[in-house]
């Protein structure tokens, strides 16, 4: 399914085009990494609805990015719960493990490293988010495990790519 159809589908399960803009935007966000101004204006165009509306959800939430981020984004929470449960550690882990503050993304576009609000899931903290999995009870070790997976993963795309592409 393209990404216009998986957005004209979303927009059908609202009797207003204006309220599928979030769910389109995380529709063209999955599509595309991130939400620079063309794909914005793609948005408003397959909705019909004011540019600017688009625009502003784009830019006011935090879980809408038009910049580029890393292919893993780390977002560790860093509300009271996970606080309490060493976060504030964890993020120094990351930070140094990965040589960049939080903010920042790794030079090879891997990862890229957030603080966010409570995750819902203090039941586990301290919590992570990637994508769209949560990876809780976290120390340094099962961060380094983790971290470890993904450039594991990063290695198997890029030899599924290099197959893809014999003659590149
Ligand atoms: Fe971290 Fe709630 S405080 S998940």
């Amino acid at each position: 399914m393209t990404m216009r159809e998986e957005i004209e589908a979303a927009a059908a399960r609202y009797p207003d085009r204006r309220s599928a803009i979030m769910p389109a935007l995380m529709i063209a966000q999955k599509e595309h990494g991130h939400l620079p101004g063309p794909v914005l204006e793609e948005v408003a165009q397959i909705l019909g609805v004011e540019r600017v509306w688009v625009y502003e959800l784009a830019t006011f939430y935090t879980l809408f990015h038009t910049e580029p981020i890393g292919r893993f984004h780390l977002q560790l929470c860093d509300n009271v719960s996970c606080m309490l449960c060493g976060s504030e550690a964890l993020l120094t882990h990351l930070e140094t493990t990965l040589g960049i503050r939080k903010g920042e993304t790794t030079p090879d576009g891997a990862f890229t490293l957030s603080t966010v609000e409570c995750l819902g899931a203090c039941e586990m903290a301290p919590v992570m988010q990637v994508g769209d999995d949560y990876h809780g009870n976290l120390d340094a070790a099962r961060l380094d495990a983790l971290l470890e997976s993904f450039r594991a993963a990063e290695r198997v795309t890029s030899v599924e790519r290099a197959a893809a592409a014999p003659g590149e």
